[in-house]
């Protein structure tokens, strides 16, 4: 890599959704701060996050939270060797205020500036843990994501597989919203189903025979479906059961496409990202796979999981290292292709 110089600090600046992160990360693994001031309780009583509330927040608190950074990293914008922010993919008006935060303390700081795609990021979550072996299968399943990408070596990615409609995270919000529980809802749903029986019929979408894609807009439909024809006849549903059955029906999928995925590109490695890692039976189905498979199972701790600018900064430095640099015109873009960052 061309830039590997020993000893670099990266400051990482998430702001992609409703999380307002920094983070300074030395050599690509050594966690140094990872601040994170959540928005949940903001956007709770809406049931969702409501992009325009999250941009203002965003902005009220962005410079706070890089200098709490610095500090909790014991450094200075001089002991730096670059700024690292998510480019892309997530609300535009949420990722401008990361993206000129960085670009204001490049120039103002003069040092280099790097875009990082969120679920590179995401992915990189794990390396802060312990160093990523290649080849690798990543299935990065949040809020706004479910994919599975391929990674021969740092920094080169390639996408298998995606959502076509919903993403994982979003499904689980959007049925706990119906039960009535509060936003986020899938640990709601992780906690409920624990009470419950998976004994409700519901589809899995496995889509083409060979397909690496997701969809999961079918299930919320029937799970949404099943709950207004009970209401019709005024009965009630067991929402235990409900959520037990809805989330073996999500858990399923997500595990037979990502095992199905490691054993097409012959890897040994399969790193879990994303909120939705937070799943218990997510967790469970893959552990008791990945053991019987002998693949090797990585999945991060619940902090790094979530949206946070410690990935940010570790899939930066990478970029770092191989000079990568942005220049002023960087800008938000919100359906930002991962592939066109190689
Ligand atoms: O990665 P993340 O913090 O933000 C995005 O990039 O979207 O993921 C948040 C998502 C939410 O949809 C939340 O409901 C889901 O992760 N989530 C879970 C669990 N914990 C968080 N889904 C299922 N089970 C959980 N235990
Ligand atoms: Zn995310």
């Amino acid at each position: 890599m061309k830039n590997e110089n020993r000893n670099c600090f990266i400051l990482g600046i998430e702001t992609s959704c409703d999380e307002t992160s920094a983070a300074v990360v030395r050599n690509g693994q050594e966690l140094l701060s990872n601040v994170i001031s959540s928005q949940m309780e903001v956007h709770r009583r809406f049931g969702g996050v409501v992009p325009e509330v999250a941009s203002r927040r965003h902005v009220e608190r962005i410079t706070l939270i890089i200098q709490d950074a610095l500090d909790q990293a014991g450094v200075t914008q001089r002991d730096l060797s670059a700024v690292a922010v998510t480019q892309g993919p997530g609300l535009v008006g949420a990722l401008l205020i990361g993206v000129s935060a960085a670009k204001a303390l490049s120039f103002a700081a003069n040092l280099p500036l790097i875009g990082v795609h969120h679920i590179a990021g995401h992915i990189y979550a794990s390396h802060l843990v312990e160093p990523l072996h290649f080849p690798l299968v990543a299935l990065v399943a949040s809020g706004g994501h479910t994919e599975l990408i391929y990674m021969p070596s740092h920094n080169r990615f390639e996408r298998l597989g995606r959502t076509r409609d919903d993403a994982a995270g979003e499904a689980f919000d959007k049925v706990a919203r119906v039960l009535g529980l509060p936003y986020p809802g899938g640990p709601r749903i992780d906690q409920l189903a624990k009470e419950g029986k998976p004994s409700l019929n519901l589809p899995r979408a496995w889509l083409e025979p060979d397909s690496l894609d997701f969809s999961f807009s079918g299930l919320k439909s029937a799970v949404i479906n099943q709950i207004h024809n009970a209401n019709q006849r005024d009965e009630q549903v067991n929402a235990a059961d409900l959520a037990a059955s809805f989330q073996q029906s999500v858990v399923e999928v997500l595990t037979e496409k990502a095992i199905r995925a490691v054993h097409r590109m012959g890897v040994q490695e399969l790193v879990l990202a994303g909120g939705v890692s937070a799943n218990s039976g997510l967790r469970d189905a893959l552990t008791h796979r990945c053991e019987k498979e002998g693949i090797r199972l990585r999945i991060p701790p619940l902090k790094l999981c979530t949206d946070n600018a410690a990935m940010i900064a570790a899939a930066g430095t990478y970029r770092y290292w191989e000079g990568q640099f942005a220049d002023y015109t960087l800008n938000a873009v919100p359906n930002l292709s991962l592939t066109a960052m190689d």
